[in-house]
């Protein structure tokens, strides 16, 4: 049995449009960890404008969009990835409900994004919400789904067992 099987581990991430999805459901295979996706209960569309005034306005007002039940509980898990799509330079909103509702302490954490651009502020500002666990590593893919997706696959792969390493 290689060594990262022995950690229990956990992959939590919210994905719109399935970028992050995509690279969630990599790593957690990749890995073998369990997988919690953070579902609102009402989401902005996933197509056309819209998304970006709706999803935008949630981020400006730090809106905390109610969540389907999570089905996973945290406090079970040593190691913790967390993904998010970047929206408006910073995480989506979902987080602000998870991080208002879940301490985070004493795991270990890594992060990864997807963005259009850049991924902005993102893995700063998710880190203020984890002083009291250790961040271990961090990884950025430009819209997965769109842009490479087997070399983006593997990335996720290699990143997430060197993690575990
Ligand atoms: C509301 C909203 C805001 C966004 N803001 C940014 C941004 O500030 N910078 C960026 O690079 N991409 C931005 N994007 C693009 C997404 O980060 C990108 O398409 C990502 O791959 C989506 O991930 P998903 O498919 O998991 O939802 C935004 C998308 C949405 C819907």
């Amino acid at each position: 049995m290689e060594r990262y099987d022995r950690m229990r581990t956990l992959v939590v991430y919210y994905s719109l449009e399935g970028n992050t999805r995509f690279i969630a459901e990599t790593i957690s295979r990749s890995i073998n960890g369990d997988i919690l996706e953070l579902k609102p209960e009402k989401d902005v569309p996933s197509k056309g404008f819209f998304k970006f005034v709706l999803g935008g306005k949630q981020v400006v007002f730090k809106e905390c969009p109610k969540l389907k039940t999570l089905e996973k509980s945290i406090e079970d898990y040593d190691m913790i990835f967390l993904g998010s799509p970047v929206w408006a330079g910073t995480f989506a909103p979902a987080f602000n409900t998870f991080f208002s509702k879940k301490k985070i302490e004493n795991k270990k954490i890594a992060l990864f994004c997807c963005y259009g651009g850049q991924s902005g502020k993102i893995f700063g500002n998710l880190r203020k919400y984890l002083a009291k666990s250790t961040v271990v590593g961090e990884i950025g893919f430009k819209e997965p789904l769109k842009n490479d997706k087997e070399l983006n696959k593997s990335r996720a792969e290699k990143w997430a067992k060197n993690i575990m390493k």
